[in-house]
């Protein structure tokens, strides 16, 4: 039994070595979504406070995401918020893919998917109201149809 604690600890310190990359680059690039589709500041709020930190090139990092295994499960999260939909990187998709991703945004909005649940157990004011909701689908939803 110690022994097996003792690998455990050994194993804890020896992962603090291993950080993932974190995700530091620029939300508003030049391949930003507002550059070909307006964003209303209400909205560009509502991105920043509950959808920005996994579907942009900026991330803000909790103190823990130093802490590894925790680290690594974030960095997780960002990667593959980030390959389903970045909204920094919004303008190389296709003008078919971007009409497609944001229908898939109020689907998700709707559904009450995004942002995820691990995410506003941390971040309450995440947790969107009715009326922001309501505001990111109603804005979504030109695009979406085109
Ligand atoms: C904690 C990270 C995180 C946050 C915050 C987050 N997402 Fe996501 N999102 C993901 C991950 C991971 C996926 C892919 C896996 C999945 O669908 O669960 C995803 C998938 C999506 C998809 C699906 C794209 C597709 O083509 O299927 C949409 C749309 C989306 N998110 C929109 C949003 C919006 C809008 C917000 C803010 C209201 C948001 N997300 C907040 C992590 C996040």
């Amino acid at each position: 039994m110690r022994v097996f604690l003792y690998l455990l600890v050994a194993a804890l310190v020896i992962a603090q070595f291993f950080r993932p990359t974190r995700n530091l680059g620029v939300i508003r690039s030049d391949t930003h979504i507002s550059t070909v589709y307006p964003v209303p500041s209400q909205v560009e709020t509502i991105l920043e406070k509950a959808c920005y930190d996994c579907h942009s090139n900026n991330t803000r990092y909790p103190w823990y995401a130093r802490v590894q295994p925790l680290g690594w499960w974030l960095a997780h999260h960002v990667d593959e918020g980030k390959e389903e939909l970045n909204f920094s990187e919004f303008t190389n998709l296709t003008p078919e893919m971007r009409a497609h991703k944001l229908a898939e945004l109020i689907e998700q909005v709707e559904r009450g998917e995004m942002p995820l649940r691990s995410y506003t157990r941390i971040h309450r004011n995440a947790n969107l109201t009715q009326a922001e909701k309501e505001t990111l689908i109603n804005w979504a939803r030109p695009g979406a149809a085109k």
